[in-house]
């Protein structure tokens, strides 16, 4: 059933059915995007991007909650602002301050903090609103857990409208369609075969992999030929580069790893710098701690972008100065990073179309 056909003469709508027609559309990475819709979002960001508010509400009526386990800048405002930029109506909870704090798992006794299940919750919310958006991180410390992306896999099974991934263990989507849109945008719809690096920098955490992999797979997804730079000691997962090469090799692309970020950066059309923390979080923190502080010249600076074909440096934000790349850099003519934040708001301006179905 579609939403409107519940409302038709020939299928009168039951509470059921009516309930059971948003279960649809999950976004919980680029790989619930076909080619089509992925193409489609892209080309509809830079025309937001140009002209702006949609001169008519195509969302009026519509609604749209969001629920952040973790803190935010970008993706709260660029969210609620893209909703209400469509005429939907858009609330925000954050489970642990102004909502029940939220518990996980199978048969778990909720006699700790948790007052409320997110099987109960996010049933609860999708009788609410017509599309969800919701942040959950890592673990940070289950492996098999993260890598499968547990914690949003059990919020979207709950959910009975499509659950947009505002961040998750593994995934970005909404970060990985602002990139790609930004680059489409800058090249002027020509990214494919361009050098994209994306570069582990240093960082005084050992943070998640859902930017990088949503990094490299975009670039991977718009034809680029990508260059992974990163310290032995900080590999992505396996199953991420080799999504990425196949992506990669399907549009036109191709995909490499550099442990030596001086020469990758070399000749780049645009430099990605990210922190993360690897396989490595999981194993021996206290080694992966201690590798990471002695790599403190993996920091990006005027003279890498120098080194590059006058190339774009990109970063998700939030950024430490001076940390993972200078000041000259970020407030260089070389930086993108606002024109890739600005994008949010357009891309998922055009996501929500897309989901609203509108
Ligand atoms: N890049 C990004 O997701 O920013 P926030 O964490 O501020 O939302």
């Amino acid at each position: 059933l579609s939403h409107s056909s519940a409302f038709s003469k020939e299928a009168p709508a039951t509470i059921h059915s009516l309930h059971e027609s948003k279960k649809q559309r999950h976004v919980l990475s680029i790989g619930d995007l076909d080619d089509a819709t992925w193409r489609h979002v892209i080309d509809s960001a830079i025309i937001y991007k140009k002209a702006g508010v949609p001169s008519k509400p195509i969302a009026s009526g519509k609604s749209l909650g969001l629920v952040f386990l973790n803190p935010s800048l970008r993706t709260r405002t660029s969210m609620e602002l893209a909703a209400q930029r469509l005429g939907a109506n858009v609330t925000t909870l954050t489970p642990g301050q102004d909502a029940w704090q939220l518990a996980f798992g199978d048969g778990v006794v909720m006699d700790g903090v948790e007052a409320e299940h997110v099987r109960d919750a996010f049933a609860v919310l999708s009788r609410y609103v017509d599309a969800l958006g919701v942040r959950v991180f890592a673990s940070g410390t289950d492996h098999e857990k993260d890598v499968a992306d547990v914690m949003m896999k059990e919020i979207a099974d709950a959910a009975t409208v499509p659950v947009i991934n505002l961040e998750s263990a593994m995934h970005h989507p909404c970060q990985a369609l602002a990139d790609a849109a930004v680059m489409a945008d800058h090249f002027d719809g020509k990214a494919a075969g361009k050098k994209f690096v994306l570069t582990w920098t240093h960082h005084p955490k050992a943070l998640p992999m859902a930017v990088p992999n949503s990094a490299l797979l975009a670039a991977a997804r718009s034809g680029m030929h990508v260059t992974v730079a990163r310290p032995d000691s900080h590999v992505l997962e396996s199953s991420v580069m080799d999504t990425a090469s196949t992506l990669a090799e399907t549009h036109g692309g191709s995909v490499m790893e550099s442990s030596d970020m001086d020469a990758a950066i070399e000749g780049a059309d645009v430099v990605y710098a990210k922190a993360w923390g690897g396989p490595m979080t999981y194993t021996d923190p206290e080694k992966e701690a201690s590798l990471r502080t002695s790599l403190s010249d993996w920091r990006v600076t005027a003279e890498h972008m120098a080194s590059t074909r006058n190339g774009r440096f990109m970063h998700c934000l939030p950024v430490r100065r001076n940390v993972v790349v200078d000041d000259a850099v970020l407030d260089g003519p070389q930086a993108m990073h606002i024109d890739q934040a600005e994008y949010r708001l357009h891309a998922q301006q055009a996501l929500l179309e897309h989901v609203f179905d509108c």
